[in-house]
């Protein structure tokens, strides 16, 4: 018999999971304690901007595959595998991950579990909650009822997120159970078909490859950027840099792109997660490294808007257009956004601010209200006195300067993710300064 599917947490990765789920040909039910999130999903509406997951959504609350619920009780009578996809922010005012929700879940799925069962983690958690969290399913589960526990990191990207699902470059997971493993190797055993490699290891190492791959890609992005800092003081031109470091293929060329930095609600996050778990357990030195990267990836705001500061003299009263908000391309995110912290900063220091994302402009004007959101790029960008792309949507990165030139008040553009045809730019009379060059 097919096994029955529970994914408990319907954000980002719950919701692309549960779809996955069922897109793979599992009967799948999405619970969360959010009545109007639930109330949403069931009528095949995605809160989120996400290519090709709406379509899946869709598709699968029609057919009848893909139901929500916010009944543990019924998720607990209906799964074979519960999946744990509840967030692990950061604590307020602290570093440190907050595990209350997946606490909070994993004890009432194992309170609600009426038949031998799977909870499976996936939420990104400090090293050692796995381990902690098998005991409490032991101590919460029913009697009679054996439910298993293993670790399962996610590694999907915003903007990939279905495809990163369905065909994932690596499954990871912890457990000390061979009658777990046998249950999620068929679970995911459409990938396996397609020799995804399996690592079967312990719950430490599950949990770690996540924080650790999490980390390495922001030590990389915060490397580049750290040589920005020395190209913009001696010339050069970091992209150059980028490329010809990039094709030793030990280094290779991803997550090399110099810019505003990282931001998200993720990589930010577990590298600050990460460094307080390992002080927490005697070794406070051993990440410290990360404060660095950390530092480094904020100095490039603080750039950024110097960069502003310096080519307007004053921002008081000037028009700066900025062209992007969301955290990154293709997504309507905007937690911990480089690009949406800049802007509100420019604003901060009097720029009348005018913004146009694809995708983002709600998000983001709930977080900054003050700024004029607009719905066009044209209207963005008329009598600006500054451009300054922060995001790198295929739409910026595209434009034709001529046709923005009768545009703007003076042509100059700050190009904050080192995207633009320099040239193209010059030559349309613009002065363009990129981020990781001398101005
Ligand atoms: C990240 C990881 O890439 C995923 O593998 C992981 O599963 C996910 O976090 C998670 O923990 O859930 P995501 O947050 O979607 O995924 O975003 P990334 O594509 O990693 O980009 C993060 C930030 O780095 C963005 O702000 C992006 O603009 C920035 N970035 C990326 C750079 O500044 N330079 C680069 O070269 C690459």
């Amino acid at each position: 018999m097919t096994l029955r599917l529970t994914v408990i947490g319907t954000g980002y990765l719950g919701a692309t999971h549960a779809a996955c789920m069922a897109e793979l040909g599992f009967e799948v039910l999405g619970v969360d304690v959010d009545k109007e999130k639930i109330d949403s999903l069931s009528r095949g509406e995605l809160p989120i901007h996400e290519p090709g997951l709406p379509e899946l959504l869709r598709k699968h609350t029609e057919s009848g595959r893909l139901r929500f619920t916010t009944s543990f009780d019924e998720a607990g009578a209906f799964g074979d595998v519960h999946f744990i996809a509840v967030g692990t922010p950061q604590r307020a005012g602290e570093h440190a991950a907050d595990m209350t929700y997946v606490d909070a879940s994993v004890a009432a799925i194992a309170r609600a579990a009426t038949k031998d069962s799977l909870i499976v983690g996936k939420s990104t958690v400090p090293v050692g909650s796995a381990r902690r969290l098998k005991g409490l399913v032991a101590e919460e589960s029913r009697d009679g009822v054996t439910v298993n526990f293993a670790w399962n990191p996610e590694f999907l990207r915003e903007g990939f997120a279905v495809a990163d699902t369905l065909r994932p470059d690596r499954l990871v997971m912890g457990s000390d159970s061979a009658a777990a493993e046998a249950t999620l190797r068929e679970v995911y055993a459409d990938a396996i078909s397609r020799d995804t490699p399996f690592i079967s290891t312990d719950f430490e190492t599950a949990e770690l490859v996540k924080v650790a791959a999490n980390a390495f890609l922001a030590t990389k992005i915060s490397f580049i950027n750290a040589f920005s800092e020395v190209t913009e003081t001696v010339g050069g031109n970091i992209r150059t840099l980028a490329d010809a470091i990039g094709l030793d293929a030990r280094i290779g060329r991803r997550f090399l792109n110099a810019g505003i930095g990282f931001g998200g609600g993720c990589l930010p996050k577990d590298i600050r997660a990460l460094q307080a778990r390992v002080s927490e357990l005697g070794l406070d030195s051993t990440m410290r490294f990360l404060n660095e990267v950390d530092e480094v990836n904020l100095r490039r705001r603080d750039r950024a808007v110097y960069v502003a500061e310096t080519l307007l003299g004053s921002l008081e009263g000037k028009k700066v257009a900025v062209l992007g908000v969301a955290f990154k391309p293709n997504s309507d995110d905007v937690r911990d956004s480089p690009a949406l912290d800049v802007a509100a900063r420019l604003y901060s220091s009097g720029a009348d601010v005018s913004v146009y994302d694809p995708a983002a402009n709600a998000n983001a004007s709930k977080r900054y209200p003050r700024l004029n959101y607009v719905d066009a790029l044209a209207t963005a960008v008329a009598d600006a006195d500054l451009v300054m792309l922060l995001t790198e949507w295929s739409e910026f990165v595209n434009i034709d300067p001529a046709e923005l030139s009768g545009v703007v008040s003076h042509k100059q553009i700050v190009d904050g993710r080192n995207v633009l045809n320099h040239d193209k730019w010059t030559a349309a009379g613009w002065d363009i300064i990129s981020l990781g060059h001398k101005s």
